[in-house]
């Protein structure tokens, strides 16, 4: 009995927080490949929103089918309160410029420069003077914290932690209130994703933005997520806090956090033997 009446204003809280995306019963398949199969999720206003699973678990797939660009065979979701599959073509349109994507692997087009690339959700959604673009295209470089002479570069002429930035810039071409982060830390090395990670942290609060981030960065998850949630088989097993995430007793969770936790214990100490064996050498 004690239980329940502390049971019951916590449920109430957590219903009264406004679900930015809210996806239920989804199911998303290719061929005879279920890959979700029934998941459930939720994305707060104003929360950073870690998503994690297994390699090849559908954590791609389900941001593309929230985004509307995978055919789902069941289930609802919900955007802004409004469920995308009863919208009509024009109101799906003025939905999807509330949200700005940063796809797995970067995907700036190769043969436009960064200002050309950060234009482009501008040239297809609003008419404004080519003066103004220019204008906000350099405003959005220097939101993302690169320098303006960036601006008439191509892709390959930029480091990989720039291609990430200039492909963040054009997620926030048109100020939105949500973003899609697929992976955005792979392939950076440790000091670039910090700072990457300190980037989209300072972003989401000084634009009040909500995000939904996957990723396998531990780090990520700890310094800028408030809350994570875990895919595997099809489904979300766990979502909380990492606190709660960490208290979980699911198989794979606990493989997941306590193993590479685990394993970045181990691989600290070996660095600092490294680092005695050379002042004692020297
Ligand atoms: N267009 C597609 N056609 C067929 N299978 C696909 C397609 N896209 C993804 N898949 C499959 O769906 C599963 C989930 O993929 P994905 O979402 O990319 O995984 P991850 O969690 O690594 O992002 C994989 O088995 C993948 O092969
Ligand atoms: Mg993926």
């Amino acid at each position: 009995m004690p239980d329940l009446s502390i049971a019951a204003p916590q449920e109430g809280a957590l219903a009264e927080r406004e679900a930015v995306v809210r996806v239920r019963d989804l199911v998303v398949g290719f061929g005879e490949h279920l890959v979700m199969k029934g998941l459930d999720l939720d994305v707060y206003r104003g929360e950073v929103l870690g998503f994690v699973g297994g390699s090849g678990q559908g954590k791609s797939v389900l941001t593309r089918a929230i985004l509307g660009l995978v055919a789902t065979r069941a289930g609802r979701i919900e955007l802004f309160g409004e469920d995308r599959d009863r919208l009509s073509a024009a109101d799906r349109r003025r939905l999807e410029r509330r949200w700005g994507v940063l796809f797995q692997n970067g995907a700036l087009f190769s043969s436009l420069t960064v200002r050309q690339n950060i234009q482009m959700p501008m040239r297809e959604s609003r008419k404004i003077s080519p003066r103004l673009m220019d204008e906000l295209a350099m405003l959005k470089l220097d939101l993302v914290g690169l320098p303006a002479s960036a601006a008439d570069k191509f892709p390959s002429e930029l480091s990989g932690g720039m291609v990430k930035r200039a492909a963040l810039a054009r997620a926030l071409a048109l100020d939105p209130e949500l973003l899609f982060l697929d992976e955005p830390t792979s392939g950076l090395d440790p000091i670039g994703a910090a700072d990457f990670d300190e980037l989209i942290s300072t972003l989401q609060r000084t634009l009040g933005l909500t995000v939904f981030m996957v990723t396998h960065d531990l780090d990520s998850l700890y310094s800028i997520c408030d809350r994570v949630a875990a895919l595997a088989e099809g489904k979300v097993i766990a979502a909380g806090t990492m606190d709660e995430m960490l208290a979980c007793d699911h198989p794979w969770l606990r493989a997941y956090f306590h193993g590479v936790r685990g394993s970045r214990l181990v691989a600290a100490p070996r660095r600092t033997r490294g680092d005695e064996a050379e002042k004692a050498e020297s």
